[in-house]
């Protein structure tokens, strides 16, 4: 079976609005000047695609974007020989075409693709930075301007999904994570529109519930919840209603744990 990936490829006319949490910009311009590949991890919702969004627009580069899936397979990604009209024709898959255009390559959740997919990455990643296209019998050499950045969430992974260390070992990496509270209020007020002194509490709620991770939640509720919810509230819901759309009904479906979800909201958010 073949699937189709689509990759968004983007030139962003303005950059994207990212507030950095450390070093990040400084680290990423400097892969980039060094022609080393990077790698993201860090938990959902954080700002990880925002921050790649952001740095491809402040370098003036093209964003290619995969998001992985567990069908994806190398060929997926380089390309394939298709039918078209009797003839068979190559078409190049979103990784060749990144490599042949130039600019930042980024696959989303890597880990989730196929085994067959870091084959292809690794000439790419060491200091060869070629794409062997074995069908074709091409090798590309990757432009000056290219780089490859890759993330992951390892809070999901089973340790059959865990990345090889001779795959992890070929990346510089930058750990994300929540933003502290300070900073997370002007972000989410800026991307929400809701003002800081109502956007306060959500964020203290949101950092509460961050703390039941691993107890009675799989994952602490993300960046992009609590902007959901303050969007709702610049919208008109009443907060008690958005809080419960935004940030306690997506983390859970357990009926005991959401009431007490429910409870701790109360005494935050009123
Ligand atoms: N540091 C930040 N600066 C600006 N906006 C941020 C920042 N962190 C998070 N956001 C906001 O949070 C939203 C979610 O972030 P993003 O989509 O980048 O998460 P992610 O880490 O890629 O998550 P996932 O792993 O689920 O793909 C962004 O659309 C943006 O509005
Ligand atoms: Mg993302």
């Amino acid at each position: 079976m073949t699937i189709a990936v689509l990759p968004s490829v983007s030139v962003a006319p303005s950059v994207p609005f990212y507030s950095p949490a450390g070093n990040e910009v400084a680290l990423f311009e400097l892969a980039w000047r060094l022609k080393l590949p990077v790698l993201l991890k860090g938990p959902t919702g954080c700002g990880k695609t925002r921050f790649v969004a952001h740095m491809a627009a402040r370098l003036g580069r093209p964003l290619h974007t995969v998001s992985c899936h567990d069908d994806l397979t190398a060929a997926d990604l380089t390309g394939r020989y298709l039918l078209k009209g009797g003839d068979t024709v190559w078409v190049d898959g979103p990784l060749t075409r990144a490599v042949r255009e130039g600019g930042v390559c980024y696959l989303d959740e890597v880990v989730e693709a196929r085994k067959d997919v870091a084959v292809v990455l690794h000439p790419l990643t060491d200091d060869r930075r070629i794409l062997p296209l074995e069908r074709t019998g091409e090798e590309l050499e990757a432009p000056d301007d290219f780089m490859l950045v890759v993330s992951y969430n390892p809070g999901y992974q089973s340790l059959l999904k865990a990345m090889k260390p001779s795959t992890r070992q070929r990346f510089v990496a930058i750990e994300f994570d929540f933003l502290p509270a300070e900073q997370e209020v002007p972000v989410v007020s800026a991307e929400s529109g809701l003002s800081e002194a109502k956007v306060k509490p959500l964020v203290q709620l949101a950092t509460r519930l961050r703390a039941l991770k691993g107890h009675d939640l799989e994952e602490g509720v993300s960046t992009r919840l609590v902007i959901y919810c303050a969007s709702l509230i610049a919208a008109g819901m009443p907060t008690a209603e958005a809080v419960r759309a935004a940030m306690i009904e997506p983390l859970t479906d357990e009926a005991e744990v959401k009431a007490a979800l429910v409870e701790v909201a109360r005494a935050i958010v009123g």
